[in-house]
């Protein structure tokens, strides 16, 4: 799980979807808006690492294109390109206030509500970064995510070692890193994604960077 921009094919294409029990579960399941009601204007990768992503996303979010960044905070990580519209959604206002990317900016708690408050075809990409352990009903998250996405829109979701440990479910508390990354296969399987790809990008010596991307089929 380590190197500099290796692709390693498609994870957890041939995982059941039937996850165990305790999978999705938190030391602190107080409501999330409990936990994000102060703002955290701090960056949770190490700065080679958000570069890292930076570069991928410099490939993955053409110019022009509708962009929406799931679990966003103050920093979306984008490259310095011209998109034709970039929406967030994450839990606190202030943060989201304060991230200059942004033309849109909603507050919205998807373990508790995962239908995405956005119509459909919004979007032509979707990104995640370094979140996705948050998140308790990531299927129905996915699986609306395809809704709001254009046919044959693509989400990324990347990861790396670092997490709040009482918000993260137990899964990725217990799981190594190659589990982790099947598990997000697995879950954009069973949300209707096709094309379903991991590439390693981590940079030496800093966070790593693990990306899983996902293709909505139009079906
Ligand atoms: C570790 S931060 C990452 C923020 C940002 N994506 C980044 O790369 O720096 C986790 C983010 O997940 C979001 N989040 C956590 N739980 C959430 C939930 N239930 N619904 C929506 N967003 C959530 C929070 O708003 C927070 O900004």
């Amino acid at each position: 799980m380590s190197g500099s921009s290796t692709h390693q094919g498609d994870p957890g294409s041939d995982d059941t979807t039937a996850f165990p029990d305790q999978f999705f579960e938190r030391v602190d399941e107080s409501p999330d808006s409990q936990f994000y009601q102060f703002p955290r204007l701090v960056t949770h990768i190490d700065d080679a690492t958000i570069a890292a992503l930076t570069a991928f996303y410099a490939e993955f979010l053409p110019a022009g294109m509708r962009v929406l960044d799931l679990m966003s905070s103050w920093v979306s990580h984008l490259p310095d390109t011209a998109y034709r519209h970039v929406a967030g959604l994450g839990m606190n206002a202030e943060e989201l206030a304060a991230n200059p990317r942004l033309d849109e900016r909603i507050v919205h708690d998807l373990n508790a509500e995962p239908r995405l408050p956005f119509a459909e075809r919004s979007f032509d990409r979707a990104v995640v970064a370094v979140s996705i352990q948050y998140l308790t009903r990531p299927v129905e998250v996915f699986a609306d995510l395809a809704r709001v996405l254009e046919p044959g829109g693509r989400v990324a979701v990347a990861m790396s070692h670092r997490c709040f440990p009482t918000k993260a479910i137990l899964a990725f508390r217990a799981l190594p890193p190659q589990e982790r990354v099947r598990v997000v296969g697995v879950y954009l399987h069973a949300a209707g994604y096709v094309d379903v790809d991991f590439v390693d990008r981590s940079p030496p010596q800093a966070d790593p960077l693990w990306i899983v991307t996902g293709t909505h089929s139009g079906d």
